[in-house]
């Protein structure tokens, strides 16, 4: 099992969905640097589920505690370990599931894995509460970046293939501020009740939807990035896919590059003042793994939630028999919204680890 990631800013997560608490312990941020508790504990009530037809009915009220390395509103250089209680548990839908894997879950491969001792209740630390670690990390991360001029923020793309608008143009404050109007966390207003609606008729049909997270992140230095192996994409994927349920990631034109020509994908460079721009941005704000300068751009795909109130086809594994099983408990019909900040704090800590590993911060 791995649950350590990062060079210079090393981030290990803990706990599980049912146990006592999840958390993370985070080291390599340098002592004196200023961390706003209060600004820690915003981005983790962003997580939290938010209108009743949207999101789990599992009600967790994720007061963070800060065990230790944040003294009187700084870094003290040592271990940060910091964690929230799990309170709302109920264990009872989970042990009816322990032999009949959930399909689309992590069950199957986990039991085989792990035996019989894993805790796989509530999803174990297969759970979209693992997230809650990741969220203080990444705000830890993106309180690093800030003063260096580097602003990350995530939003709702798309859910169930309603598309959302969102010009390159929008700063990143404006993202942030239109983004937090709205439940499914899109800074479209044209489509975001449209989305919400999907989600519910989704829910209603015992059925759950996927959609699109986009991160986007400003200022960042020109050749940010530890090419070969640990290029801006490569470091941004790598902790991208820790998040439970993300299946695919693209870079600015990403897929779509594959059906261009060279002449349309390449971006013009040009000098705006004494800084060089691109005309378009299909590279994503990346060349050669460095960044350009330009805005990063990344897309997450998020699968469909599996657990959905309907009768599936799955195993019993005790007797070898093929069977169906109905999953109860409370279930995100779509984990979209929720993923938003998860997605914005792992993009913030790879580029928060890369901008300290090549010096761009004390
Ligand atoms: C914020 C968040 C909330 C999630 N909520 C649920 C949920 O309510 N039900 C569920 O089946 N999966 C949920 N997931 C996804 C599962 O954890 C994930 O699908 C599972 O671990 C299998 O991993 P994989 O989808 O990456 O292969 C959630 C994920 C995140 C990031």
């Amino acid at each position: 099992m791995s649950m350590e990631w990062g060079v210079r800013m090393r981030v290990t997560i803990f706990g599980s969905s049912h146990g006592p608490e999840v958390g993370a312990r985070i080291s390599g941020i340098p002592a004196g640097t200023p961390l706003d508790l209060e600004q820690i504990q915003a981005d983790l009530d962003r997580r939290r589920p938010v209108g009743r037809r949207l999101a789990t009915r599992r009600q967790e009220e994720d007061r963070l505690v800060i065990d230790s390395g944040i003294v009187q509103g700084r870094s003290d250089g040592g271990e940060i370990r910091a964690h929230v209680a799990n309170t709302d548990v109920q264990r009872g839908p989970y042990d009816r599931l322990r032999y009949t894997p959930r399909p689309g879950h992590a069950d199957y491969p986990a039991r085989i894995r792990y035996g019989e001792e894993a805790d796989l209740s509530g999803g174990g630390i297969f759970s979209g509460r693992m997230t809650v670690g990741l969220v203080i990390a990444g705000s830890i991360a993106r309180q690093l970046l800030g003063p260096r001029g580097i602003q990350v923020a995530g939003f709702t793309q798309s859910i169930g293939g309603v598309e959302a608008t969102v010009p390159e143009s929008w700063s990143i404050p404006e993202l942030r501020a239109r983004r937090d109007l709205h439940e499914v966390g899109t800074p479209d207003p044209a489509v975001a009740e449209a989305m919400a609606e999907a989600i519910g008729a989704a829910r209603r049909e015992g059925d759950s939807l996927g959609g699109i997270v986009e991160v986007r992140a400003t200022g960042l230095p020109v050749g940010l990035g530890e090419p070969f192996f640990d290029s801006i994409e490569s470091v941004v994927a790598h902790a991208g896919f820790s998040v439970p349920a993300v299946k695919g990631v693209e870079f600015g034109a990403g897929f779509r590059a594959a059906r261009m020509r060279g002449s349309e994908h390449n971006d013009p460079f040009h000098w705006v003042g004494d800084r060089v721009e691109t005309r378009t941005n299909h590279s994503g704000g990346i060349l050669g793994g460095l960044a350009t300068g330009m805005p990063l751009r990344v897309r997450f795909a998020v699968k469909p939630t599996s657990s959905i109130a309907r009768p599936q086809a799955t195993v019993d594994l005790r007797d070898h028999t093929d069977t169906t099983v109905t999953v109860t408990g409370r279930h995100d019909p779509c984990i979209v919204p929720r993923a938003v900040v998860a997605l914005e704090s792992v993009t913030a800590m790879a580029l928060a680890d890369l901008a300290l590993r090549g010096g761009f911060l004390p």
